[in-house]
């Protein structure tokens, strides 16, 4: 018997070689980058976008929320495990990658590089976000952060401006990350298909853009860039 089929046998026939692993793991990390991390996005923005209703308004929504049942291990199992999975094994891919510039055309090329960028900005982002709200909260301040802690937060320049990177990256990501979900999981196979996606996907980017910048300027000026024009 050979050492591959003794293990084999050892494990009831179920060992997987090194290249089922790594479509396994190239899978799971495209899975987690729509459900549950595009979706939690979404409601994210959702919710935040009390914040344009004022201080109240936003402030009622944190402690509906902070209500929830089984809060902690639901933000454990449905967001922050599969978070570190998905930026941990992003960091992996991005370090073993190169871009194809003769395979792809220019634009594909540009979106592929810029996948990886701002996965790595949307890492730190993310993570000086989570840790200066959500466990500041928890540990620090052992209450619900609040419309004016937001608001005194983004009042600072830099921290503002970071912000705004931070939320064009993480929007960025998950919309090109529709595209490319969408080819890894075979859903759109033509060339005019694969087009036509890349221009939602685009246009799925400027709306979210739009709205992030929308829902920040609720917290630093009395009422957000849009809701002035009566939007
Ligand atoms: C809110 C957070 C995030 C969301 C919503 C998200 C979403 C997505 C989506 C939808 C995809 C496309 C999957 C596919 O092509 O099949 C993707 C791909 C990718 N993500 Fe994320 N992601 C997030 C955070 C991160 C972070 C922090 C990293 C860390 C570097 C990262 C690295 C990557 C990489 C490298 C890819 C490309 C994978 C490939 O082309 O094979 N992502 N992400």
């Amino acid at each position: 018997m050979t050492a591959t089929s003794a293990a084999e046998a050892s494990s009831g026939g179920c060992a997987l070689s090194s290249a089922d692993k790594s479509f396994l793991l190239r899978r799971l990390h495209s899975l987690t980058g729509i459900v549950p991390l595009g979706g939690f996005l979404l409601f994210h923005f959702f919710e935040n976008a009390s914040a344009r209703r004022g201080p109240e308004a936003f402030n009622e929504t944190v402690e509906k929320i902070a209500s929830m049942p089984y809060l902690m291990v639901a933000e454990w199992a449905l967001l922050l495990l599969p978070l570190i999975f998905h930026s941990v094994y992003g960091i992996y891919i991005t370090r073993a990658s190169r871009p194809v510039v003769a395979q792809y055309t220019h634009c594909r090329n540009i979106a592929y590089i810029l996948q990886r960028v701002s996965g790595i900005v949307a890492f730190f982002y993310i993570a000086y976000h989570v840790v200066s709200t959500r466990f500041w909260a928890l540990f620090v301040a052992g209450r619900e952060i609040t419309f004016q802690d937001m608001a005194t937060k983004l009042s600072v320049p830099w921290v503002f401006a970071l912000y705004i990177v931070g939320v064009l990256s993480v929007v960025y990501h998950f919309s090109n990350g529709l595209w490319s979900f969408s080819i890894t999981w075979g859903l759109v196979r033509s060339d005019v298909g694969q087009k036509r996606l890349a221009c939602v996907s685009m246009a799925i980017c400027a709306v979210l853009s739009v709205v992030g910048i929308d829902i920040l300027s609720a917290f630093v000026f009395k009422q957000s860039i849009l809701s002035a024009f009566g939007i």
